[in-house]
């Protein structure tokens, strides 16, 4: 077989070495139009974990990369004056000029051909069976064959430099800076001694007002010299095309297209600040070479053309369906962390030891959990920063031992919490005639006795019409208010959970299925009509809504308020407006589903006016004392649809109406919605509600272990956290974790007290077990050997 690599990158090289090494026969060029000695950029990065990939693939090329590069177990940042150190992350760096050496030196010892110097024409044609396009982030073979592969680029706002220094380094370094003109970041690594990278970066106002869009390469380096001065420590920036770029986040739908396949910076890139650009490289090089191996023995393949060309077409078919979902993790967790860094303002005013851990724990890959294992001194530390904080609450809890963040107590007007967890709303669709029946108290019950702080009721229908399914409950008759009240008295006189009533209106999702009958689709029979803020149907064989006219206004407000006035006797703790997934109240905010040419349409203004009138009618007749919350779709996921900068306003709306608490949800708007799911994947927006609102927020979707409630909390990117589907298999959740952080405070009903002795007994053995079983677990730590070998 022929192999033609375009691309002398670590990507295009790593490939080469596998498949001579694996496949001696085959003829493999590398074509590459810089010099052998040329290099941009400075060092490059591999973690503990990549360097075991890399020795078990090519023990030759690992021993050459580990006996250069530099190691290091810390991440350090400095911010505001002060430096938290963090170890267990295990990484090295070179240069990376060295690692393209010996990349060249290993595939010219197998017998790879290398051309320098020599520029590949995309559109000329190429006799090879397989063409490995590893030409990098600007691929002229991905240009030439955009049709196919489909390339999408976001470019992001924030400007970054690549740029060295001499200045040492003994961990990875992240510096933060405040100037007149606003916020500069220092990304910093040793890769070799005495050289270091500095990936400077910083926002585009920024930029821009400190005229850097002006200055050229050396000059902006001196500005720079000037920013990060005392960091310097007297060394001077160096650089090497170091221009100022906007990071383009590569996406593209296929990879391979033929005999062409793209791996590398050609096919996706992930951003700079979670180092992985080489390393994905490499294991695209890595998951190519497995690929054809598992399509068969690449090396019989030349005799017969047809064989081979079906042969590269299945590996290449094979690549691309096993590499594509590690790739999009990548990515996504690369997106995540690019964020933070876009918004570090967002987090400037907080606690140094927040706000650190906040960095660490940004792409969702560090928790809690796992930092208390590697650096159990800073989570102590963050522990005692949430305590303070709850104590200036006026809590009087431990704050020289206090417990972990998810078993804070927390006060919402005169409603006191004694954790952080929740159970989100969830339709149980088994009411009769919008009747609460056992299943409901039983099922509220258990999961209050379960130890959550709070507990939601599913959303509780203002009147018949207003029910989104035959099975959903009301608070419109005086039976269904006392069988509410009867769950409230169980709930108070069996738990410590406080009881919050969502209260609702299904709009033009109403008279439609249970939701194992066809979620959202229209009753066969029996369906009343329905009214929306615009005569939009949902699908489109759903029932085309009503618009709502004042009349049907001042009837829905009047439903809304019994139904509160109704909660209120009940016994309910707290009341929240269901103003999300599309419901009638959602319906207004969102101008995907809101037409309207009066006063209740058009701007996001306008749009919030019917469901303010609501939030305000109900603030009047709830009791002062008890707190309310609105649950809102803080983005629609979709062109057109609320982001989640509509949402700080209608959550500065709601708060300056009196609500306490937003409960961030997303989406549910149309059926056309593309969410980005994954873990915790709401919690971006809650994020951005209470740190540039500065409002209490609940967040929820995919959160399922303590130890990400544990996370969220710490960073302050929510107040508390609900869990609906972790609820449903598993009411104990709460308790569990209690039992889990020694957290003894917990309150359990005594009928359940063996129980609870005997899961707290066992936790502690389990915990211990499963700790040293992670520890053994860890990747070799190549700093400890190399420091050794060093010594
Ligand atoms: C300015 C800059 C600096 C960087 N610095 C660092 C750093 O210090 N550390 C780090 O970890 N990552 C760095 N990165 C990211 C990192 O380089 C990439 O993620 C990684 O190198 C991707 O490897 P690759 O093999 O896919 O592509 P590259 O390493 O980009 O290799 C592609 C190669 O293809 C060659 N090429 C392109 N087109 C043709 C053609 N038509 N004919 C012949 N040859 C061609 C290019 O010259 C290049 O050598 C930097 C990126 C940029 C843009
Ligand atoms: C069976 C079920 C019923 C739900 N009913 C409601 C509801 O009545 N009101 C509401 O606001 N959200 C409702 N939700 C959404 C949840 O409250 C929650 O936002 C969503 O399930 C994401 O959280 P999770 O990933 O923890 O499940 C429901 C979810 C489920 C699974």
């Amino acid at each position: 077989m022929k192999v033609d690599i375009i691309g002398g990158g670590p990507g295009g090289l790593y490939f080469a070495i596998l498949a001579k090494k694996a496949w001696p026969a085959m003829r493999i060029t590398v074509y590459e139009r810089n010099r052998a000695d040329d290099t941009f950029g400075f060092g490059v990065v591999f973690s503990d974990e990549t360097l075991e990939t890399f020795e078990q693939y090519d023990l030759e090329s690992y021993r050459a990369i580990t006996a250069n590069f530099a190691y290091w177990d810390d991440i350090e940042i400095h911010f505001k004056g002060t430096v938290h150190r963090i170890g267990g992350n295990g990484f090295c760096g070179c240069a990376r000029v060295t690692l393209l050496k010996l990349l060249h030196e290993r595939a010219r010892q197998l017998g790879v051909e290398l051309k320098f110097q020599t520029e590949v024409d995309p559109a000329a044609p190429r006799d090879a069976d397989v063409v490995v396009a590893a030409d990098g982030i600007n691929s002229r073979i991905r240009a030439q064959h955009a049709d196919v592969f489909r390339p999408e680029t976001d470019l992001r706002p924030n400007k970054f430099a690549w740029m060295g220094s001499t200045r040492p380094f003994d961990a990875f370094t992240f510096f933060f800076r405040e100037t007149e003109h606003g916020i500069f970041i220092a990304h910093c690594y040793q890769y070799e001694p005495g050289q270091s990278t500095w990936v400077m970066e910083t926002d585009p106002e920024t930029f821009a007002r400190a005229g850097l869009d002006k200055l050229d390469e050396q000059q902006s380096a001196t500005f720079l010299e000037g920013v990060f001065a005392k960091e310097l420590a007297g060394h001077k920036l160096t650089v090497n095309r170091s221009l100022w770029r906007n990071f383009p986040t590569i996406r593209c739908e296929k990879w391979t297209h033929d005999n062409i396949v793209l791996i590398g910076d050609a096919k996706a890139t992930a951003h700079f600040s979670i180092g992985s650009g080489t390393k994905l490289a490499m294991e695209d090089a890595i998951a190519l070479f497995n690929a054809f191996k598992a399509t068969g023995d690449a090396a019989g393949k030349s005799a017969q053309p047809a064989e081979t060309r079906s042969y590269v077409k299945r590996a290449l078919a094979h690549y691309e369906t096993e590499r594509r979902l590690e790739v999009e993790k990548t990515q996504h967790s690369a997106d995540v962390s690019l964020v933070w860094f876009e918004h570090v303002r967002r987090f400037w005013d907080m606690d140094p030891r927040r706000f650190a851990f906040g960095l660490m724990t940004r792409s969702k890959a560090i928790t809690y959990d796992n930092l208390a294992l590697r650096a159990p001194e800073f989570v102590s530390e963050i522990d005692k920063v949430v305590a303070d904080d709850v104590r200036r609450q006026g809590f009087d809890v431990d704050v020289v031992k206090p417990t972990v963040p998810m078993f804070q107590p927390f006060r919402l007007r005169g409603m006191t919490l004694a954790n952080r967890m929740v159970v989100s709303p969830m339709d149980q669709y088994s009411a009769v005639d919008g009747m609460p029946t056992d299943w409901h108290l039983v099922h509220l019950g258990s999961r209050a006795t379960g130890g959550a702080g709070l507990v939601f009721t599913e959303m509780v229908c203002v009147s018949a019409d207003a029910r989104i399914t035959l099975g959903c409950t009301g608070l419109y008759t005086d039976a269904q208010e006392a069988a509410y009240k009867r769950i409230a008295d169980f709930i108070h006189g069996n738990s410590a959970a406080k009881f919050c009533l969502q209260l609702g209106h299904a709009g033009r999702k109403g008279a439609t299925r249970l939701m194992w009958e066809g979620m959202d689709q229209p009753l066969p029979e029996g369906a009343w009509p329905v009214i929306s803020a615009s005569p939009i149907p949902y699908y489109p064989n759903s029932q085309v809504p009503r618009e709502m006219t004042r009349a049907d206004m001042d009837k829905v407000v009047a439903d809304f308020v019994q139904a509160a006035e109704r909660g209120q006797r009940a016994g309910f703790d707290m009341l929240e407006l269901h103003c999300a997934h599309g419901y009638l109240l959602a319906s207004f905010i969102s101008p995907l589903t809101n037409k309207r040419g009066d006063e209740y349409g058009g701007s996001l203004e306008n749009r919030l006016r019917f469901p303010l009138e609501v939030f305000r009618a109900l603030r009047k007749a709830w009791a002062d004392e008890k707190p309310m919350s609105v649950r809102i779709s803080a983005t629609d996921w979709e062109e057109g649809g609320l982001t989640g900068d509509d949402a700080v306003r209608v959550a500065r709306a709601f708060a300056e109406a009196g609500a306490d608490l937003i409960d961030v949800s997303t989406g549910q708007t149309t059926p056309d919605a593309e969410p980005i799911y994954g873990r915790m994947f709401q919690l971006p927006f809650s994020d951005q509600i209470r740190n540039d609102a500065g409002i209490a927020t609940m967040c929820v979707g995919a959160i399922t272990s303590a130890d990400q409630v544990n996370t969220i909390i710490a960073a302050g990117r929510a107040d508390l956290v609900a869990l609906a589907r972790p609820h449903l298999v598993d009411p104990f959740f709460t308790m569990k974790a209690a039992a889990w952080y020694g957290a003894t405070d917990i309150h359990c009903p005594p009928q359940y007290l063996p129980g609870r002795d005997q899961i707290f007994r066992n936790s502690v053995r389990d915990r211990a077990d499963l700790t040293e079983l992670k520890l053994k677990a860890k990747p070799k730590g190549h700093a400890a050997v190399w420091k050794q070998a060093a010594e």
